[in-house]
Parts: C-alpha cells; structure tokens; sequence
C-alpha cells in the first residue's frame, strides 16, 4: 500500500482521532448488538494506540438516521461491547463535536479511550461540510481512518477532515487493502469468481475488473436471472433488471473473449411466493414456469459449483446464491459457505451479507479473509479509488 499508517507517524502522547466503521448489526427487536466483528476488527490499531500512549478518541457512524439525533442509534451500546472487549473503560460524549467532546478529548490521560456520538446525527457529516471537519479536526493532533466500510464515502470524517490533521491508515485499513488488492495483482491460481444477490447493476464494474485476472465466475442468487435472460429462457416473474440485460450480454461476450468460463445454474429452486412456507420445488433452467420465481440455486448447480471451486488457488465471493432473508431459499448459500470453508486456497469473502452468513455459521475463522466493507470492497474490487484512502498521505520515498 502506497499509503502511510498509523506506523509511520509518531502517535506517542498525542491525540488521535480513529475513524472506526462501528456500524454493526442490531437486533431490530432488542437492539442488542448481534455481530460485534466490526468492532473486533478495530482493536489492533486500538491496542497499537494504546501501546504508544497515545490519547484515544474513536469516531464512527451507525445506522442512516438521516442528519438527525436518533436515540436508538446512540453508540453507548458499542463503547459497552468495546469497553468489555479490551477490559478497560470507554468514556463517551452526547455530540461528536463541541464543547463537552472537546473537554472530555483534552482531558484523556495516555491510552484513554474516548467514543464520540454518531457523526450522522449532523447533517454536515455526509454532506462533507468543511466547518463540521474542522470542528472534528480540533479534538485531535493526528488523524487515522481505519473505516474501510467507509472507505468509499466522501464524508466529513473520512475525507474532510483530512484536510486538518496528518492523515495515516490504521491497521484495519491496512490489512484489507493488502487482502483484496493482493486478489487483484497477484492471486493463487486459477482464481474463481463466485457472484450472487441481487442485482447485476451493483457488481458489473467488480465483474468487469476482474475478469482480466480470473478463470471462471459462477453467477448465482437473483441476478442469475437476467443473464438466465440473455440466453432465452423463461425465467418467470424472476426479477429480472430489463435494462441491464445489455449490460449481462456484454459481460458474457467479455467473458468469452478474455476466455473466462461464466457459469450460469443449471437448476434452480423456483416458489410462487416469496415468503417462508411457500411450496417450492427444484427445476432444470428450462422448466421454470411463468408464474414462478427463482429463489435458490438447485442441487445440481450447488454440485456443479463446487467442482469449479474444488480446483480453484483463490475465491471471491460476494452475494447469497438465494433469498437470504429466508430461511427456506438458503439452502444453496449453506452449501457454498460450508464448501468454501473447507477448501485449500485463498478464501475472500466480500463483506455485507455474504460475511454475516459466513460469520453467524461459525466459519469465520475458516476463511482467508473477510472484509468488514460491503460496497467499499466491491468498489475497490471495481477499480474505483476510495475517497477516504486517497486522502491520506502517501508513503515517503
Ligand atoms: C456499510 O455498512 O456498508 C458502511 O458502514 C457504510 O454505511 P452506509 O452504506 O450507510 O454509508
């Protein structure tokens, strides 16, 4: 990485402003927090801080509460989780700028933690208000963003406040953009491709980026269908994405070119209605009816799929291969987790919903890597710059 880190700065007895990605997943009932792997994931540059005595303060945002003060969007409940991780206090403030975060930056003794409140409860955070930055760049003498989840924002905490303070990566940041820009410039080979959810349009310009590296891409989930589409068969009341159906065809004439093997399902599970319960029954591709839908890859594909990857040196998977949300369309996604974790090659899971399937399966530490960015690791696997790397500052000659 060509970027400076929190290594490369003396951070000894100052005040150091971490940008965290703690927007973790709480139960929508309990509010209990149920995956605490974004917060885990920042305790090496914690712990580095806190080695060097530096005085700690850790911004994040959590949740889209729009530009306004949420109360069940307050971060009390992350400085707890944390505070029990590292066996140590977190102090937190009511604002995230201000005279009392200010009072309580100034007064933190060496290795102190302080957790500023939700940046996006100010407007001013998203819109990438400068006075905002300015206003967070006074709490601290060094900046360190190591929010890769962030990353591809342009906001006042990942960007803006560049502009005030020295500007390094932390660790978090570090070891990500090492893991999925290893799988760009030199992955085991054959590499493998392993693409679901939704939509084509979220991962055309991923899929574009790679297919110069890899050897094959297995499509699965629902945006099988609109490429199911470009061949002609039925797919149903599939949700099929009219207009990108260009963009599919061109992807698999690309493919064909670059001599990458796009391997579309060859059955697929079909319902009527997506909800749990619903009667479902597992179809070759060129039986699915009119007024049916896909909602999972089928036995033969999951089959099919896994030869691929048998013989893969590295995989990248980013997308359910079904309805996630559904307990009876996850059956495919199951499957493929469960293989991936037993496979011998380099295993690179793409964050968002494939890493919370992968995680709440137990398989986390089964895998290469995962990355805590959903839409930051495909923009970056897409070969966009991400606005809140390229603001640090470069690594000296
Ligand atoms: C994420 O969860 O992908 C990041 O925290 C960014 O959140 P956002 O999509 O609300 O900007």
């Amino acid at each position: 990485m060509n970027k400076q880190t929190v290594r490369d700065i003396d951070v000894s007895d100052k005040k150091v402003l971490v940008r965290v990605d703690f927007n973790v997943n709480l139960d929508e009932k309990t509010r209990e927090i149920t995956d605490d792997s974004r917060i885990r994931a920042a305790l090496p540059t914690i712990n580095y801080l806190s080695e060097k005595k530096a005085k700690i303060i850790l911004c994040s945002h959590m949740g889209r509460p729009g530009g306004k003060v949420v109360e069940n969007l307050r971060l009390e409940i992350v400085a707890k989780r944390l505070s029990k991780l590292i066996g140590r206090p977190v102090i937190t403030t009511n604002d995230c700028i201000g005279p009392e975060a200010e009072i309580e930056a100034d007064g933190l003794d060496d290795s102190e933690l302080l957790l500023l409140e939700n940046l996006r409860f100010h407007p001013e955070e998203e819109e990438n208000d400068p006075v905002f930055a300015a206003a967070l760049a006074k709490l601290a003498d060094i900046y360190v963003n190591d929010a890769f989840g962030t990353a591809h924002r342009a906001h006042a905490s990942t960007e803006g406040v560049t502009k005030f303070l020295p500007a390094v990566a932390g660790l978090l940041m570090e070891k990500e953009l090492e893991y999925l820009g290893g799988i760009l410039e030199n992955p085991v080979q054959p590499f493998g491709g392993l693409v679901g959810g939704a939509k084509v349009s979220d991962k055309v310009a991923m899929l574009e980026n790679i297919m110069s590296k890899v050897d094959f891409i297995l499509i699965g989930g629902g945006m099988a269908a609109t490429f199911l589409k470009v061949k002609s068969y039925e797919v149903g009341l599939s949700l099929v994405e009219e207009d990108r159906i260009d963009t599919a065809r061109n992807l698999m004439e690309k493919a064909e070119k670059a001599g990458v093997r796009l391997v579309l399902p060859t059955d697929v599970m079909v319902t009527e209605e997506i909800k749990a319960g619903a009667p479902r029954e597992i179809v070759p591709i060129d039986k699915i009816s009119r007024d049916k839908r896909i909602v999972d890859i089928g036995h033969r594909t999951i089959e099919l799929f896994s030869s691929e990857l048998h013989r893969a040196g590295t995989v990248f998977w980013n997308g359910p291969m079904g309805i996630n949300e559904i307990p009876d369309f996850t059956a495919g996604t199951h499957a493929m987790a469960l293989l991936l974790s037993s496979l011998d090659a380099d295993t690179i899971i793409g964050g968002g919903s494939t890493a919370d399937v992968v995680i709440n399966m137990g398989l986390a530490d089964k895998m290469t890597f995962i990355s805590t960015g959903g839409g930051a690791s495909l923009r970056f696997l897409g070969g966009k710059k991400l606005p809140g790397v390229e603001a640090l500052l470069d690594k000296k000659e």
